[in-house]
């Protein structure tokens, strides 16, 4: 994961982050302009990227609602996985959600994508029920849950920062 850093998102990056749904998700999978446009200015939303020589390769949302939050998204692109790049900015999203106060993370993920529930059962999420057809008939969600953020150590903190050295209506 060398050359990785994360850094805050801003509307300048709408295009990037348009770019990433596209060739990171199937058609009916993608989030809109519209859609991450909402992330970038939620007022309790954390967006960050992964960046490699200025070039977006990954980003993630998380709404922040203490003593709660939210991952929204995590999205890497197809030809920089399985480096380690979601495992940071899910860590990264996690300490951030500590250091407002959060507790706990919430997240749904579609049933069968596979990638995702390792990626997130890895970074310390479990299985807390499922949502039938929650992205459509026959696509089921999983909820899955983050717990005790608040005793999470500051190891990852450093990519919690905003200037880190950082389908359509639903989540996941
Ligand atoms: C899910 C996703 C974000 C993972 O990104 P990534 O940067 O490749 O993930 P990481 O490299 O941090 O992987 C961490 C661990 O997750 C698991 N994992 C990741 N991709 C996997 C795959 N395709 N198959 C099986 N396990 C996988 C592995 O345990 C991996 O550790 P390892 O490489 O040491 O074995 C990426 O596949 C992606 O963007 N998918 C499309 C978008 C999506 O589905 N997002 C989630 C819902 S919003």
């Amino acid at each position: 994961m060398t050359g990785v850093s994360l850094r805050e998102a801003t509307t300048d990056d709408l295009a990037a982050l348009v770019e990433l749904e596209r060739v990171g998700f199937d058609a009916a999978e993608r989030w809109s302009s519209t859609s991450w446009a909402g992330e970038l200015d939620g007022a309790d939303r954390w967006v960050r990227l992964a960046v490699i020589d200025d070039t977006v390769v990954g980003a993630i949302s998380v709404q922040l609602l203490p003593p709660a939050s939210d991952l929204m998204r995590v999205v890497v692109d197809p030809v920089r996985r399985r480096r380690g790049i979601a495992t940071r900015l899910v860590h990264a999203g996690l300490d951030a959600a500590a250091a407002a106060g959060a507790t706990r993370m919430l997240l749904e993920v579609r049933h069968d994508n596979d990638a995702a529930i390792a990626c997130y059962g890895r970074a310390g999420f479990e299985q807390l029920t499922a949502r039938e057809n929650y992205y459509g008939a026959g696509r089921h969600a999983l909820v899955m849950r983050a717990w005790d953020l608040h005793l999470r150590t500051t190891a990852g903190a450093r990519d919690a920062g905003a200037q880190d050295a950082g389908a359509e209506g639903v989540r996941g």
